[in-house]
């Protein structure tokens, strides 16, 4: 049979050029199915940002990877559901597909990821209120995200004051909502005025327009009005100058859940904090130390046994470089940035 997919021709860095990038192909699919294998018609495709990545990842020829719900058609004796079946899962920019919805590794270059098994939509669970499409939505990876987030690592507690970047979408209006609901005061990031009013209307308590490339001195001046008391939760939807500008915000205690990172990874742009990237998919958490948190009598009673004991018995090292007379203190000092060679552990001026 006769099908259509968008392949990718093209690798674009930066912000996608769908012209570019994208080709549509017309082709013959074989539907001559294995015992394990599905023949699957696409109804519902997202388009999410980090298909950019996964563009750029894909081989060029290959078809476009994305989210998906399908029907299955056809299925062989063995395969995994049932013609009827709606499943979702990573079918991508095609019509139909021919496919046994096993799980699949995907070797992004930046992180391995793997694309879930289609999973099979219970038709039950779906109705006016929450259609079938929502399961690319509020019932899918973004909701997931959204609840996830607010569950299973971050605590809100009444009276927080809760940021989110790129609040529009739609992880960060679900998160904004969420937040609200938990009795935090949400603060949203989003493009345009009309953005902002949308955002008030689901209950955000006050929205920052910021539009890619706008001065980092404007938005960190606006998130400073915005959130006067400091900001206990970040969302991080966006990255690039609004985290630059919420990073020096942050309360005692403060949680950062870093989602992605747009301005940095496809905007290219140089602000903003250039290794969060690589925490969204160890699920690594940033915290903050800060040593005068533990200057208790309690605490130095506690180094002395414990790691004055290990220094004395030769188990751990400490060094020293000495520098000598007061008129070498600038030397010494600048000994940190320049002549570092020579230097071992601890730098000191004995006078
Ligand atoms: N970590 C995870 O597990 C996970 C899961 C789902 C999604 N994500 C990522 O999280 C982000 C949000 O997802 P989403 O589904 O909410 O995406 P979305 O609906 O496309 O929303 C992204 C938002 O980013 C904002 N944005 C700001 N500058 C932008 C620019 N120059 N170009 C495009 N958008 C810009 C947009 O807000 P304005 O219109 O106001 O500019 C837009 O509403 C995406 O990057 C997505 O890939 C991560």
């Amino acid at each position: 049979m006769k099908i259509k997919k968008w392949v990718v021709r093209e690798h674009v860095e930066g912000v996608p050029d769908v012209d570019r990038v994208y080709e549509k192909v017309v082709e013959e699919l074989d539907v001559d199915l294995a015992p394990d294998e599905m023949l699957l018609r696409t109804l519902y495709v997202s388009v999410d940002p980090y298909l950019q990545g996964i563009a750029l990842d894909t081989p060029l020829g290959g078809h476009m990877g994305a989210d998906s719900i399908m029907e299955v058609l056809e299925a062989g004796p063995l395969a995994a559901h049932r013609p009827g079946d709606l499943v979702q899962g990573f079918g991508g920019w095609r019509s139909h597909l021919v496919g046994t919805g096993a799980a699949e590794l995907w070797q992004t270059g930046t992180f391995p990821m793997v694309f879930p098994a289609y999973r099979r939509l219970d038709p039950g669970r779906y109705d006016d209120a929450l259609p079938l499409s929502t399961a690319l939505s509020v019932m899918g990876g973004p909701g997931m995200t959204a609840w996830g987030t607010l569950t299973k690592y971050m605590t809100v507690r009444p009276g927080d004051t809760f940021v989110i970047s790129g609040a529009s979408g739609a992880v960060g209006a679900l998160v904004g909502q969420l937040a609200a609901l938990a009795g935090a005061r949400v603060v949203g990031t989003t493009s345009s005025p009309q953005k902002a009013d949308y955002l008030t209307g689901l209950g955000f308590d006050t929205v920052v327009t910021y539009r890619h490339g706008d001065g980092a001195d404007t938005i960190a001046k606006d998130l400073a009005r915005a959130a006067p008391d400091g900001v206990d939760r970040y969302f991080d939807n966006l990255g690039g100058a609004v985290t630059d500008a919420v990073f020096p915000m942050l309360n005692v205690g403060g949680q950062v859940a870093v989602c992605w990172q747009w301005a940095t990874q496809v905007g290219n742009e140089g602000v903003g904090p250039r290794l969060l990237p690589y925490l969204m998919f160890p699920r690594a958490t940033v915290r903050g130390v800060f040593s005068l948190e533990w200057f208790t009598e309690e605490n130095w009673q506690a180094l002395h046994t414990e790691l004055g004991s290990r220094v004395r018995r030769g188990e751990v090292v400490c060094d020293h470089t000495f520098h000598y007379g007061f008129d070498n203190i600038p030397t010494a000092y600048d000994s940190l940035y320049r002549d570092r060679a020579v230097n071992r552990g601890k730098v000191l001026v004995e006078l």
